[in-house]
C-alpha cells in the first residue's frame, strides 16, 4: 500500500533537478543544484546495473543528501517491426558512410531493467521515478519494501489514472513543451495540452501529488506550476548549459544560436523526443519508424561520430522549448534563481 505521507516526507522543495540520460546529468550537476536547494534525480536509462550501481556508490560517498533515480520501464506493445527497421537503416547508410561509420546493431530492448531494479533494492535511494510506462508489480513491491518513494511519469489523464492505480506516490505530469523524450506510455506522441492545463485535466483523475515537467525555466513558471496544482516543478532544459552539465560544447551553443527551434521525432532513437532541429532530424524524422531502441541503437555510431567531430548536423540535442533561456551559470544558482519567488 502506499504510504500517503511518504512523498510529502521526500520532497522538502518544490524544485527537482530532471535526470538527463545520455550523459547530460553528472554528478557535479546533482550536488551544485542540490546546494541551490533542488532535489535531484540520477537517469538510470540506457545504464547497466554495474554502471548504475557504481554511480550510486560516488554519489552517497561525496555526501550527496537524498536524491532519486529515473528508470526507463520496458514496453511491450512498440511496433517493431523488422522491415519498417531494415528501410531506415538503408535510408542511413550514406550518412554512415559520410562519417566513416557502421550503423549500430546492439539492441538492449529492456534497458536492463530488473537488474537496475536489484540494484535499488540492495542499495536504497530516496526515491524511484519511471518513465516509458508502468513497471511490474513485483519491481513496485521490491522497491516500496526498501523504503523508496514511487513516481511515475505520465503524459495524458489515461496515463494517470493507471499510475494512481497502480499505487504510486506522486506522477511526474509532463507537458509536450519539455526537452526529451516523451514519457509516454506508448509509442505515441502523447498530450500537446499546456502544462496547467494538463495538471487540471490530471487532478481531474487522480488524487495523486503532481510534478510538474515542461517549458519552466524562470521563478515566474515555477510559480506558476505550482498555482496550477503542482507541488514541485521538475526541470530539465534551464540547466543543460550550467556549468556542471555534461552537455557538449555544439549543444550548448546550439541551445541559443540565432534562429534555434525545437521539434519533436522519432528520428534519432524510434520514440517521439523533443530536440533542437537539425539537418538529421529535418532530413530523416518524417522517415523514422516508431521502433525504440532498436532506432536509438541504429544511429548510436552516428552520433558518437558526430560529437568527435563536433559535427552538430547529427547530433541529438534535447532540448524544450525554454532552450533560449539556458544559462552557462552554476547549477546552484541556477536553481536558487528558480526558487527566488517561492
Ligand atoms: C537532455 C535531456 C535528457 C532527459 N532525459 C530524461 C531521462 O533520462 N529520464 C526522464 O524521465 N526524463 C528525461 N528528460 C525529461 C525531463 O525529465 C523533464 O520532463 C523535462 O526536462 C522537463 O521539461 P524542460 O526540459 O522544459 O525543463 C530529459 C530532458 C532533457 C532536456
Amino acid at each position: 500500500m502506499p504510504d500517503p505521507l511518504a512523498f510529502t516526507r521526500l520532497l522538502r522543495t518544490p524544485l527537482i533537478l530532471a535526470p538527463m540520460a545520455g550523459g547530460i546529468s553528472t554528478p557535479e550537476l546533482l550536488r551544485g543544484a542540490s546546494r541551490g536547494g533542488a532535489l535531484g534525480f540520477w537517469p538510470g536509462g540506457y545504464q547497466t546495473p554495474e554502471q548504475l550501481a557504481d554511480k550510486l556508490t560516488a554519489l552517497k560517498r561525496a555526501g550527496s543528501s537524498a536524491f532519486g533515480v529515473n528508470l526507463f520501464v520496458p514496453a511491450d506493445e512498440f511496433e517493431r517491426r523488422p522491415e519498417a527497421i531494415a528501410a531506415y537503416a538503408r535510408a542511413l547508410e550514406p550518412e554512415a558512410r559520410r562519417l566513416g561509420v557502421e550503423l549500430g546493431s546492439a539492441v538492449r530492448v529492456d534497458d536492463w531493467f530488473t537488474g537496475k531494479v536489484a540494484v535499488l533494492t540492495a542499495d536504497p535511494v530516496a526515491a524511484v521515478s519511471f518513465t516509458f510506462g508502468l513497471p511490474p508489480e513485483a519491481a513496485l513491491a521490491a522497491l516500496r519494501a526498501v523504503g523508496s518513494v514511487l513516481i511515475a511519469t505520465v503524459t495524458n489523464p489515461a496515463e494517470a489514472r493507471a499510475a494512481t492505480q497502480a499505487g504510486m506516490d506522486a506522477l511526474c505530469v509532463q507537458a509536450a513543451v519539455a526537452g526529451g523524450h516523451r514519457g509516454t506510455f506508448g509509442n505515441y506522441p502523447g498530450s500537446t495540452l499546456p502544462l496547467a492545463e494538463l495538471l487540471a485535466a490530471v487532478r481531474e483523475v487522480s488524487p495523486l501529488p503532481m510534478i510538474a515537467a515542461g517549458g519552466i525555466s524562470s521563478a515566474a513558471e515555477l510559480g506558476a506550476a505550482l498555482r496550477a496544482g503542482a507541488v514541485a516543478g521538475q526541470v530539465g532544459t534551464a540547466f543543460l548549459a550550467s556549468s556542471e552539465s555534461g552537455a557538449s560544447s555544439a549543444h550548448r551553443v546550439a541551445l541559443t544560436a540565432p534562429g534555434a527551434r525545437t521539434a519533436v521525432t522519432r528520428a534519432f532513437t524510434g520514440r517521439p523526443a523533443r530536440a533542437l532541429v537539425n539537418e538529421f532530424l529535418l532530413r530523416y524524422g518524417a522517415e523514422a519508424p516508431a521502433a525504440y531502441p532498436d532506432v536509438h541503437a541504429l544511429t548510436a555510431p552516428l552520433r558518437r561520430a558526430g560529437a568527435a567531430a563536433g559535427d552538430a548536423s547529427v547530433l541529438a540535442m534535447w532540448a524544450g522549448t525554454g532552450h533560449a533561456r539556458a544559462r552557462n551559470s552554476s547549477a546552484e544558482q541556477i536553481a536558487s534563481d528558480l526558487l527566488s519567488r517561492v
